[in-house]
């Protein structure tokens, strides 16, 4: 079966050999899939025929976003939390403890529903790809259970039983118990292995301890590095071989270098910072610096409830003065990058046909009309969903 996307005012393909810029933006385009992959690429006068055809009105098409980061296994919410700290009560990360409690005491089918619930509601707004990370579990049979249910959402999951020490254990047997019996536990079901290396979580070398550890069981690494302030998660993650280093909002000048001379992504999640009122990350002086810069949600119940990448490049190019099409690559080819996926976040030829339309003529309008649901179209696979 194809399908033939035609009358695109403007496609977005992230492929710099098709079109303008590093979006490869063309205009008047057209796109054919075939067996849930893009088979052709080029302007819509060209176009050759297919089994059934879209109409795009001249609406925008781009790759679906691909979120990097999120913590979608979790019971519970933390909306009074939220409130006291819009009243002026820090963000410390002491509030995990509360979702790791409702979480535990949720059954497995409970997990799915809220994981069902924000898969569908992040795919509405074109995330066709999510990560997805335990951490809200912290025992062995609470982490597996937590991946063990990820894996039925999302091929992309991530052990972080290492987020924080639970209560009742000291940091040093938290740390041999994720190094040994959990991450023998969780391994069979994560792609990944991250830690939150960060003062009140682990240190440099209880960080290093985990991340080497997952990479002898098969997991590769990623990091959540410098959220709360700086440190050593950074130079960890570079020093690692990571795919990523998420939230990047504390970096000293050589954190900026060692990631533009790295193949470690910065993931910037700039709903935590509009979560958490804090100052936001120098995005500007990473991508000067050549530092390749992915957009996550960080979708979780204590910093950054959203599920929205269009929120989260509206708040790239709004506050971490991103231009349009550098949030919009970040979000779709950055967030690829960040998982190491080349079948996704872009329209080449033989890329996965995740396509989003939008309900309006261009790219840019993503963060010109904040707040407004422009997605109109998720075809995931090349499948209407
Ligand atoms: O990425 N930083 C650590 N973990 C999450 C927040 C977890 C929570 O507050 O529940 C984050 O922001
Ligand atoms: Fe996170």
């Amino acid at each position: 079966m194809s399908l033939l996307i035609t009358n695109l005012g403007e496609l977005v393909t992230n492929d710099p050999a098709l079109g303008r810029g590093p979006l490869g933006l063309l205009h008047d385009a057209a796109l054919v899939v075939v067996d849930g992959r893009v088979a052709w690429v080029g302007a819509a006068a060209t176009a050759p025929a297919a089994d059934e055809r879209l109409d795009a009105a001249g609406r925008a098409g781009l790759p679906g976003f691909v979120d990097s980061h999120t913590h979608l296994v979790f019971a519970g919410d933390r909306a009074a939390e939220f409130a006291a700290r819009m009243a002026g009560a820090p963000y410390t990360g002491n509030g995990i403890h509360a979702t790791v409690a409702a979480t535990r005491a949720a059954s497995d089918d409970e997990l799915r529903a809220g994981i069902g619930r924000l898969r569908r509601e992040a795919l509405r707004q074109g995330s066709t790809t999510v990560e997805i990370k335990s951490g809200y579990g912290l025992s062995v049979a609470d982490e597996a259970r937590s991946l063990r249910i990820a894996r039925e959402y999302s091929e992309e999951t991530t052990f972080l039983g290492a987020h924080v020490v639970p209560d009742g254990s000291t940091a040093d047997e938290y740390v041999a118990l994720v190094c040994g019996a959990m991450l023998a536990a969780a391994a069979p079901y994560a792609r990944w292995v991250d830690v939150f290396c960060e003062r009140n979580a682990f240190d440099a070398e209880q960080s290093r301890a985990v991340l080497t550890a997952g990479v002898a069981a098969g997991l590769a690494p990623r990091v959540h590095a410098n959220q709360l302030g700086p440190g050593p998660g950074v130079q960890l993650a570079v020093e690692l071989g990571a795919a990523s280093a998420d939230h990047c909002t504390h970096l000293s000048d050589v954190d900026i270098a060692a990631l533009a001379d790295s193949s470690t992504v910065a993931t910037l999640l700039p709903g935590a910072e509009f979560g958490t009122r804090s100052g936001y990350p120098p995005a500007r002086a990473l991508l000067d610096a050549g530092a390749t810069v992915a957009l996550a949600t960080d979708c979780n119940p204590g910093s950054s409830y959203t599920s929205s990448m269009p929120f989260c490049v509206a708040l790239a190019v709004r506050e971490l003065r991103m231009t349009p099409a550098e949030a919009v690559w970040a979000a779709t080819a950055g967030g690829a990058r960040a998982l190491r996926r080349d079948d996704i976040g872009h329209l080449g030829v033989e890329a996965r046909a995740d396509v989003l339309l939008l309900d309006a003529p261009s790219h840019v309008h993503l963060a010109y009309r904040p707040g407004v649901p422009l997605v109109c179209t998720v075809l995931l696979n090349g499948e209407p969903t």
